[in-house]
């Protein structure tokens, strides 16, 4: 199988996660669950939630990978901040030549963060995706994480 039909593939698991009857923090941690555990360079896959009564933070969800000391992330801090104040996807294939990033373990190489938005089209929060391998991400890693974005984002 190669890497679109796997995603093709995987796309229809999460769809059928969304579309099932677990409540929405479950939903999230089986979406890291299965990425995670497919995609072999997902090495840590985890979403950050908009804190909507705090100031601009971002408050670590479900994750899958090893803990990370960042719980709670201000809105241009690291990647994930970045991600917030731009509102767009942003992907870094080497972190150390990254300036704003914040190191959840040594063994990453590399990132890649997705806003998600509610039907109102407001930030709601992150997908982030942590890889143990330098530029792991192609075109086809973005269009797919996207689409998941797109399924997440419907559960707010
Ligand atoms: N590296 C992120 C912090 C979160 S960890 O990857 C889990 C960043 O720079 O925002």
């Amino acid at each position: 199988m190669d890497k679109s039909q796997q995603f093709t593939s995987l796309l229809d698991k999460v769809r059928k996660i969304v579309a099932g009857s677990d409540p929405r923090e479950q939903k999230l941690q089986d979406i890291c669950q299965l990425l995670e555990k497919e995609v072999l360079y997902y090495n840590w896959v985890g979403f950050y939630l908009v804190d909507l009564e705090g100031d601009q933070e971002l408050v670590l969800g479900p994750f899958v990978g090893e803990p990370t000391e960042h719980n709670l992330i201000s809105f241009g801090d690291g990647v994930c901040g970045q991600v917030a104040d731009a509102q767009e996807m942003l992907v870094v294939q080497d972190v150390s030549q990254e300036n704003n990033y914040l190191s959840c373990s040594p063994d990453v190489q590399s990132e890649i963060v997705v806003p998600l938005f509610n039907s109102e089209d407001e930030l709601i929060g992150e997908l982030d995706i942590d890889s143990h391998t330098k530029s792991p991400f192609t075109d086809e890693d973005r269009l797919f994480l996207d689409r998941v974005g797109e399924l997440v984002g419907g559960l707010f």
